[in-house]
């Protein structure tokens, strides 16, 4: 399973989505910033892997490219879920839920968000609406994916270095989930996606 998505890592990990830097860099960038900052093993994984979803089907870049919305979000959630548990899987789910919400709660988060982040902002359903903010303060997710959004934020640095993939394997096999349950995937994520995010908008 960790060989499966080091695997990811080596073959799609030097693909861009519109930043300065690398996915890898941008992912390993944000567990260290997470590790640093104290966060649970769990939640350190889910920055490593957030954007994962861009290396499972690398059609979304290209549709982040074109400025629409890749929900890559959701494909890297349910992916996970085959092997890890929520601790996991809704941080992932929701850390582009999470930059809608900061940018509605927040003054000056837009602003300091990179170009793309703020190029991205409009297709991913642009700042919630008060009615969203209240909703998804109540999700027992609600602080981890602010969390894991912060370090994806900071995570944008051409010169931060970082420690190596390897690094994170042990941390990530103390995450993977008791009596994993492989099963299928559909290639739609409209149902299967709502079970993550059970309060969010009817676009899942
Ligand atoms: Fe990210």
């Amino acid at each position: 399973m960790i060989d499966e998505i080091f695997a990811l890592f080596e073959r799609f990990g030097s693909k861009r989505y519109g930043e300065d830097i690398s996915l890898e860099r941008h992912m390993l960038q944000s567990a260290a910033v997470a590790q640093s900052q104290g966060a649970s093993d769990c939640l350190v994984a889910a920055a490593l892997l957030h954007d994962i979803g861009y290396f499972l089907d690398p059609a979304t870049q290209a549709i982040v490219r074109e400025g629409r919305n890749s929900e890559h979000e959701a494909l890297a959630a349910l992916w996970l879920s085959q092997y890890f548990g929520e601790d996991v899987t809704c941080p992932v789910a929701l850390h582009v839920e999470a930059k809608r919400y900061l940018c509605a709660a927040e003054p000056g988060y837009f602003e300091q968000l990179s170009e793309a982040s703020r190029a991205s902002l409009t297709a991913q359903g642009g700042p919630m609406a008060a009615t969203e903010t209240a909703g998804f303060e109540k999700s027992p997710y609600f602080a981890a994916a602010i969390a894991l959004r912060r370090a994806d934020d900071l995570a944008k640095d051409p010169a931060m270095v970082t420690p190596p993939l390897e690094h994170f394997r042990a941390l990530l096999a103390v995450c993977l989930r008791n009596g994993m349950v492989r099963f299928s995937i559909s290639t739609s994520l409209s149902a299967p996606i709502s079970a993550f995010i059970p309060f969010t908008k009817s676009k899942f």
